[in-house]
C-alpha cells in the first residue's frame, strides 16, 4: 500500500541554510541578551514606539505593516544574538529588518511574491553585516516545516492575516460573494492561520523555558496541535 504523503512529508530537502545557534557570551541561564535594567523597563504595561524613516507606512505598498521597533523589542527581549527568529506572515519584511538590526538570524514567509521582493529590497538597503542572515521566502506558511529543521526557532514574531481583512473597505457580503471572497473564505483563512502557527510548533527550540512549559501543558491537557 502506498501511504499518502502530505506536502510537508513530500519534500524534506528544502531546508534553508540558516544558522540558529547563539553567538553571544551571555550566561547559559539567561533568557536573552537583555540586561536586568532593560528587562525591568520592558515590564511596563504599555509599550510606546515611534515610527522611523525605514518603516513602511504607505497602505498602497502594504496595507498592514507594524513598525520595525515592535518586533525588535520582542526579539531583543526573548532571544540571544545568533538565534533564529521566524515570521510566518512576513509581509513587507519588518521582522527581518528588526532581526538584522539585532544581529539575529531570521526567516520570513509570505504567499505574495511582491511582498517577498519588497522584503528583500528593504534588506538590501541595510548594511551587509556578516553577523547574521535574514531570508525572505515565497511560500504558504503551512509549508514552513519543509524549510526549517525541528527545534531551531527561538521565537516566532508575526502579525497574521486576520480573516476580516478579506472584507475590508466596507465590502458588502454580496460584493464579496461576487468576487469569490465569501464568508466561508474568511473562515478558511482563519483556519489556515491556525494550522500554520500550529504546524510551526515542532520548530520551536526546547532550550526556551516557555516552550518546555507549554509543551508540558499540551501533554497534560491531552490536546494536540491542529494539523
Ligand atoms: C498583517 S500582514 C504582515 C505584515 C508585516 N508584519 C509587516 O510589517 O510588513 C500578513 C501577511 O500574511 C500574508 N499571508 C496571508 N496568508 C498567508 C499564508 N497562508 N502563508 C504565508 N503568508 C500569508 C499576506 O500576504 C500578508 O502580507
Amino acid at each position: 500500500m502506498v501511504a499518502e504523503m502530505t506536502p510537508v512529508e513530500a519534500a524534506e530537502t528544502d531546508l534553508l541554510p540558516i544558522p540558529h545557534t547563539r553567538t553571544c557570551t551571555c550566561a547559559s541561564n539567561h533568557v536573552s541578551c537583555t540586561d536586568a535594567k532593560e528587562w525591568i523597563k520592558a515590564q511596563l504595561g504599555v509599550w510606546q514606539f515611534t515610527y522611523e524613516k525605514r518603516d513602511v507606512r504607505d497602505k498602497a505598498v502594504h496595507p498592514a505593516t507594524f513598525p520595525i521597533a515592535l518586533p525588535k523589542r520582542w526579539i531583543e527581549l526573548l532571544t540571544h544574538r545568533g538565534e533564529l527568529v521566524l515570521d510566518p506572515f512576513v509581509g513587507a519584511g519588518s521582522t527581518l529588518v528588526a532581526a538584522r538590526d539585532a544581529e539575529r538570524n531570521a526567516a520570513g514567509f509570505d504567499l505574495s511574491s511582491d511582498y517577498v521582493r519588497l522584503a528583500k529590497e528593504r534588506l538590501n538597503q541595510l548594511s551587509m553585516l556578516e553577523a547574521s542572515e535574514q531570508l525572505a521566502v515565497q511560500a504558504d506558511a503551512r509549508e514552513i516545516p519543509r524549510y526549517l529543521a525541528p527545534e531551531t526557532v527561538a521565537l516566532i514574531v508575526t502579525s497574521p492575516p486576520y480573516a476580516n481583512l478579506l472584507n475590508r473597505h466596507g465590502r458588502t457580503r454580496a460584493a464579496a460573494a461576487r468576487s469569490g471572497r465569501t464568508a466561508s473564505t474568511s473562515r478558511s483563512s482563519s483556519t489556515q492561520m491556525t494550522c500554520a502557527i500550529s504546524g510551526c510548533w515542532p520548530l520551536m527550540s526546547m532550550a526556551r523555558p516557555w516552550v518546555r512549559s507549554s509543551r508540558a501543558c499540551f501533554r497534560s491537557s491531552g490536546l494536540a496541535p491542529i494539523a
